[in-house]
């Protein structure tokens, strides 16, 4: 069983300033929900209840976010804005948090090594809360905790980006082995087009077998003088197997102004549906 999920949130947010300048942009709200929030209910919905969280800044409004908070409770009970805090009161009761700090922002790959002390030694779920997954029929994680129970490896998600995109993402070959599913060849992380293998993207969902932290303790900085997670994941599946998962659903980057307003507008959009 899969029972904890690490939330790297540490990043410095640079194309949100200034807004995250004194905030995690996992703190960004789509419609009235933290994009951190979103991430934690799909790890819920996949069976993962211990989150742990890699902070930077902004640890406290994360921390506070996934607490009572008290006086606010008793200000709103008995009116019609309680319903507003029932499905954080139903996270906190369900879920543990814990957090940890990476004091340098040294990249993906090592912000995942900063949680090892919170994860130890089983296999894990990783949640970028900036890519904001919708899943077709069940949550994006779900879809892998059960390909996870059938391969028994690390596995990352993958979508097709437009090509001429290639450099804003690690990019995958791979063997097509079943439906969406692919052994792992080999990765490069941000390949201008012209060098790209092919078009398949890894997005911001993981499950990584314990032994990926030995591996990114040896992993030199890679692009941008930054530990890249790609490049573990690269060594792991040339020792063994690692598999890539073409998920069925839709990814907002909400890293980017783009996909924000554009995950924004389509969830405005669809709870209006939903209301009518
Ligand atoms: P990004 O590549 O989106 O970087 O990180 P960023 O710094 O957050 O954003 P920009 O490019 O400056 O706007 C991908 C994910 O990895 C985390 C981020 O918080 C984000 O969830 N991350 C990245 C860390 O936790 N630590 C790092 O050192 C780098």
């Amino acid at each position: 069983m899969i029972k904890k999920c690490l939330f790297p949130a540490a990043g410095y947010g640079t194309r949100f300033l200034p807004a995250t300048k004194a905030m995690p942009k996992e703190m960004l709200p789509v419609l009235s929900k933290p994009l951190i929030q979103y991430g934690v209910e799909e790890a819920m919905e996949a069976g993962l209840t211990e989150m742990a969280i890699v902070t930077g800044r902004g640890k406290r409004a994360i921390e506070d976010h996934f607490d009572i908070s008290y006086e606010l409770e008793h200000q709103i009970k008995g009116t019609d804005k309680e319903q507003a805090l029932a499905d954080i009161r139903h996270i906190i009761n369900t879920c543990t948090f814990s957090y940890t700090r990476q004091i340098e922002m040294n990249g993906l790959g090592h912000a995942i090594l900063t949680g090892e002390t919170l994860i130890g030694q089983a296999p894990f779920g990783v949640v970028l809360a900036d890519d904001l997954c919708i899943g077709e029929g069940e949550g994006v994680l779900s879809q892998m905790v059960a390909l996870y129970h059938k391969y028994r490896c690390s596995i990352f998600a993958i979508e097709e980006v437009d090509p001429q995109e290639t450099d804003r993402y690690g990019i995958i070959e791979g063997d097509n082995i079943a439906d969406g599913v692919y052994i792992v060849k080999s990765m490069v992380e941000k390949p201008a087009p012209e060098n790209a293998p092919t078009n398949l993207a890894v997005i911001g969902r993981y499950i990584l077998t314990p032994d990926i932290f030995d591996i990114l303790r040896e992993t030199k900085p890679g692009k941008n003088g930054e530990i890249q997670i790609t490049d573990a994941l690269q060594t792991q599946a040339k020792n063994g197997m690692v598999i890539a998962y073409k998920f069925r659903g839709i990814r907002y980057d909400c890293g980017s102004l783009e996909g924000y307003v554009k995950a924004t507008t389509e969830l405005f959009r669809k709870m209006q549906e939903a209301r009518e």
